[in-house]
């Protein structure tokens, strides 16, 4: 028997733990999380904003980084979530330290293993949609295996909007376009599992 949930009782998944990171106009860093984002393209991502320090931060410079969320950085990722940039420097009270990225004038916060560098394309205060052109990813070479990212190795982690917690990404189940490969290539109804 199924039970009708309320609409507004979020159970989507997965939500990301994407971590924004911006400069304002005197260099100073922040950085705020967001779980309602989604790569929207190749080299896009698409993340639904609220007002905040860190959109007032995009709108004057126009780039900022998102670094993905780790078992090993959630305390980071939940306090940059709780916390305003208008009321406190949080870089300084987590104790983080930053450096520039490469090519896009935005932070890149220490300990993140992989970090989107982003221009924006689009930003409509009115809908709340930012839409990130990713022009490079900084990969920390301790999760790459073979020239991929090993999410076994970085340990992602998601929010679930259902619990108010974090969950690490767990284990490979199956090949993606190849499964399916069972039932596309048998009589109906009769594929093994
Ligand atoms: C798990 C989590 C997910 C969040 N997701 C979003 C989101 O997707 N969009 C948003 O506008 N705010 C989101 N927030 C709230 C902002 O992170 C929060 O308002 C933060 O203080 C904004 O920081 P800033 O003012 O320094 O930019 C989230 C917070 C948490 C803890």
């Amino acid at each position: 028997m199924s039970i009708e949930f309320d609409a507004h009782n979020s159970v989507i998944t997965p939500e990301g733990v994407f971590v924004i990171g911006t400069y304002d106009e005197s260099g100073k860093p922040n950085a705020m999380t967001a779980a309602w984002g989604i790569q929207s393209d190749f080299g896009e991502i698409t993340i639904y904003l609220s007002k905040h320090k860190t959109t007032d931060n995009i709108e004057k410079t126009g780039e900022f980084t998102v670094a993905a969320g780790t078992v090993d950085t959630v305390t980071i990722c939940d306090y940059f979530g709780i916390e305003s940039g208008n009321n406190v420097d949080k870089i300084a009270k987590a104790g983080c330290t930053v450096t520039k990225a490469p090519n896009v004038n935005a932070p890149i916060i220490e300990g993140f293993p992989l970090v989107l560098e982003c221009k924006c394309r689009s930003w409509d205060p009115s809908t709340g949609i930012l839409v990130g052109e990713i022009v490079a990813q900084q990969v920390d070479e301790s999760i790459i295996t073979d020239g991929h990212v090993d999410l076994g190795k970085m340990r992602p982690i998601i929010y679930d909007t259902g619990m108010q917690t974090y969950r690490v990404i767990g284990e490979v189940v199956a090949k993606a376009y190849s499964e399916g490969l069972k039932i596309k290539k048998s009589g109906d109804g009769k594929w093994d599992n």
